[in-house]
């Protein structure tokens, strides 16, 4: 099948044209999968989320998705993804809780590109050994969308964590593989997914692997998913939104002192940033009453953290992610 987007294909760009989306790609995808059952990798990201309820939306439960946890998801993800899907699309939805095992083999790794190989190794193994629990499975549905087709020879994303298992000998469907990040969501928000999960910041496929940097401890990452999720509150009741906003924690500790006596704790760096296409950023100006807050709030809700503070630095030279 061909990889480029049909010229006479109209920009996605409002419920109308989403609603004609959706009923041709339902009618297309009934025809290509008839009986046959399908498996998908959803992370609970907009691509995967928007191709899961595409796909639920043609075939129900001949469908089955996969929800690996790798222990470095933002809070609330993994619930979301059970309320959304299992709950109120009535999906089939498996859910695997692997974050000991990730987290394990995690333990005392320190190199970025290492930590990230073997996030990515354990997730298609995870997701590999699940799909061979399952009979008769046909189909492997990606959320495969045209930016990955035009960068990376139509793998997804050179940095996604995941990847076709490549002994499972699946043919792939891919429906959403000719629209750009901007029709996925208006798909997404006509299939009736929620705004938090339509309109999500960049999430990377390590996840908070790559904020929490160094080697990964249990405690650390438990305290950034803490301050993120306070971050992500904070700018979030923002008018005007940043493009992405995040918490950082080094490896490193600083001088705290609380009842009159000084301790070593963690310091949260707080990053928030514009961009176009992410390849050049801009430090997005926090206004000061939200940086207190936040201030405030890490301090006194997120244990062992004595410290906040506040990357300005633009891209280039500094990336938006620390890893
Ligand atoms: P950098 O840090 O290179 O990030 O300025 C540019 C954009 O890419 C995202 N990013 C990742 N996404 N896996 C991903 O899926 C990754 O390993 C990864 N590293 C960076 C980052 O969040 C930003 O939006």
């Amino acid at each position: 099948m061909s990889n480029v987007r049909p010229e006479s294909m109209q920009r996605i760009n409002n419920e109308e044209l989403a609603n004609a989306f959706i009923a041709e790609q339902t009618k297309a995808l009934k025809e290509q999968i008839g009986d046959n059952k399908v498996l998908l990798a959803l992370s609970g990201g907009v691509d995967s989320s928007v191709t899961a309820a595409l796909l639920i939306r043609a075939i129900g439960k001949q469908l089955t998705c996969v929800h690996v946890n790798h222990g470095l998801l933002r809070k609330g993800e993994p619930e979301q993804v059970i309320e959304v899907f299992r709950n109120q699309m009535d999906a089939n939805l498996i859910y695997v809780d692997a974050t000991d095992r990730f987290l394990d083999a995690l333990a005392g790794v320190d190199d970025p590109e290492k930590k990230r190989k073997l996030i990515g190794k354990i997730f298609i193994d995870v997701f590999a050994e699940e799909a061979k629990k399952l009979d008769d499975i046909k189909f492997l549905a990606q959320g495969t969308i045209y930016p990955d087709i035009l960068e990376s020879d139509g793998v997804k994303a050179h940095h996604n964590v995941g990847g076709l298992p490549e002994d499972l000998n699946f043919e792939l469907v891919e429906p959403v593989k000719f629209l750009y990040k901007d029709e996925v969501r208006v798909v997404g928000k006509a299939l009736g997914l929620p705004d938090s999960m339509v309109y999500r910041q960049p999430f990377p496929g390590p996840g908070l692997g790559v904020r929490c940097v160094g080697a990964i401890t249990r405690d650390r990452l438990a305290a950034l998913r803490e301050a993120d999720a306070i971050v992500r509150e904070e700018i979030g009741k923002l008018e005007v939104k940043p493009w992405q906003y995040f918490a950082v924690i080094p490896d490193m500790k600083s001088t705290g002192i609380k009842d009159g006596k000084r301790y070593m704790g963690w310091a949260v760096v707080i990053r928030a940033v514009n961009t176009i296409d992410a390849v050049a950023a801009d430090s997005f100006d926090i206004p000061t009453d939200v940086l207190f807050r936040m201030r405030n709030r890490i301090i006194a809700e997120v244990p062992g953290v004595n410290r906040v503070l506040w990357d300005i630095s633009d891209k280039p030279v500094s990336t938006i992610e620390w890893e």
